[in-house]
């Protein structure tokens, strides 16, 4: 369970296939951007706000910072092996088998339950869109939400759920510049809540600061949340084989990309913080109240004038409340078209590493099996949709985004300790990227993920080791016999020879 798959071999197998680098470092930053900006944003705002109030301004800086960290990790293996299945590949070739297994397990909970998180998020916008038309066409509340907040199901994030995974069964694949359309729609939009609510900032809306404090339910908690927001941006080193001059443009994508997201996040936090406030709403005796629960819903429901953590819409919410009703819809609007996207490159991810696990072995063959005429991976991808609408339909946004974020810390560490082990054993491999003081930012990144997992809610940090209980039982029962490096089986026919390795292609 230690062998490793050698790193020659994979890299052999990438140059058969290599692909035309068409991508710069503007199109890097964009797909960066398009990836990472989402639900996190657009709604968990809202979330982050119930446990550190304002002080979830020094959430986003605390989050982006191990983002940054662990993004120049992941630079210097993206670089050096770039090939799909990202993590997962990168743990197969450095640490062996059982932790690329267990790193391809946790990458499940990254990609397939972070877009059940965005189809939640999603969701919220549509509702209360379609509930501010001129004509409002209410959804019911038991269509509206799952149980957690008294309803049924969320019958919109099944349906989003359900289209991206018939857009990916045949074959949709973004194309750079439909990326860099829908990333101008969301930037002009939050650019938008930011011209119109920074100038309305009343200071004393910062007061309490942390009213919560510092821990689980306060300002680092809010951080362990609120890293979903950063989440996405390795899309940019899936898209390495497709880069020109990666030693250079890969860093520029990965660190460009947070870099603006960083900023836009503390602009839009301290907007909607300053114009409208954002104070954690407490229970009837003053009791902390979790994001989520039924506890707060029933005490959301109670107030005349609902609070930004109370709201599915936070930054439409914020505008319409302001007295700016038109830019808040057309910001809903904004949100609807381009939270899809997010979905899409989450599910893509999912499927591919999914994908490549099968096609090493470690999980059944016929996950990899390809369509006969769109030439996609069907059989994985509507395994993987059912799923993402299953867990859609009947979880919180929240909880969706701290499980996801259990498995990203995870693989996250993991990378940054691949990394530093890669330089001890490899130390003359041509290293495209070198990730600068390694020896300090390598730890650093491991720590802060470790920190931001153990601030996690308790659901979701204990549902991590059950999920990778269950994952060493399918491991030890299926992927150790069957495989393919353990059977000497090194070269496997790859399914789409030509085809791009991210949701996104150079055109
Ligand atoms: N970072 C992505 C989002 O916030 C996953 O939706």
């Amino acid at each position: 369970m230690w062998r490793v798959k050698s790193l020659d071999a994979v890299l052999a197998t990438a140059e058969k296939k290599s692909l035309h680098r068409s991508l710069g470092p503007i199109q890097l930053t964009l797909l960066g951007i398009g990836g990472v900006i989402g639900t996190g944003i657009f709604v968990l705002t809202a979330e982050a706000a119930q446990k550190a109030g304002p002080g979830m301004m020094m959430s986003f800086v605390i989050a982006g910072a191990v983002s940054a960290v662990a993004a120049l990790c992941y630079a210097e293996l993206a670089s050096m092996v770039p090939v799909s299945g990202s993590a997962y590949t990168y743990s197969y070739a450095v640490l062996g088998e059982l932790v690329a297994w267990l790193v391809g397990w946790a990458l499940i909970l990254e990609y397939a339950v972070a877009a059940s998180a965005v189809a939640v998020g999603w969701s919220g916008y549509i509702v209360g869109l379609l509930a501010h038309l001129p004509h409002p066409i209410v959804v019911p509340a038991a269509l509206a939400a799952g149980p957690y907040a008294g309803g049924v199901f969320n019958l919109l994030a099944v349906f989003i759920s359900m289209v991206i995974t018939v857009l990916l069964v045949i074959g949709t694949k973004e194309s750079a510049n439909v990326n860099a359309v829908l990333v101008a729609i969301k930037l002009v939009a939050l650019a938008a809540f930011v011209a119109l609510a920074v100038p309305a900032i009343h200071m004393q809306n910062f007061h309490p600061f942390t009213p919560n404090g510092w821990g689980t339910v306060g300002v680092v908690g809010a951080a362990s949340s609120i890293f979903f927001a950063y989440v996405g941006f390795d899309a940019v080193s899936t898209a390495a084989e497709e880069t020109r001059n990666p030693q250079r443009n890969l860093p520029i994508g990965l660190i460009g990309s947070l870099a603006i997201c960083t900023v836009i996040y503390l602009l839009v936090a301290a907007g909607a913080i300053g114009s409208y406030g954002a104070q954690p709403v407490f229970g009837p005796h003053g009791e902390q109240l979790e994001p989520g629960s039924m506890a707060l819903a029933a005490q959301c429901s109670s107030l005349a004038v609902e609070p930004l953590v109370c709201s599915k819409e936070a930054l439409a919410h914020v505008l319409r409340s302001i007295n700016h009703p038109l830019v808040g819809n057309l910001l809903g609007l904004a949100a609807g078209i381009a939270l899809p996207t997010v979905i899409l490159m989450m599910m893509f991810g999912q499927t591919r590493i999914f994908f490549v696990m099968s096609r090493d072995g470690l999980l059944p063959e016929v996950l990899s099996r390809v369509h006969p005429r769109f030439r996609t991976p069907h059989v994985v991808t509507w395994i993987t949709g059912v799923a993402v609408a299953f867990a859609a339909a009947f979880l919180p946004v929240g909880q969706l985004a701290d499980i996801s974020n259990s498995g990203t810390l995870f693989a996250f560490a993991v990378v940054s300790i691949a990394v530093l082990v890669l330089r001890h054993t490899a130390p003359d491999r041509a290293r495209p990227f070198r990730t600068p003081w390694i020896w300090f930012f390598a730890p650093l990144s491991a720590l802060g993920c470790l920190v931001l997992f153990f601030f996690l809610p308790t659901p979701a940090m204990i549902l991590f080791p059950v999920w990778s209980a269950i994952g060493l039982l399918f491991y030890f029962a299926y992927g150790y016999r069957k495989s393919h490096v353990g059977r000497g089986l090194m070269e496997v026919p790859e399914l789409q020879p030509d085809a791009p390795r991210g949701p996104i292609t150079g055109d």
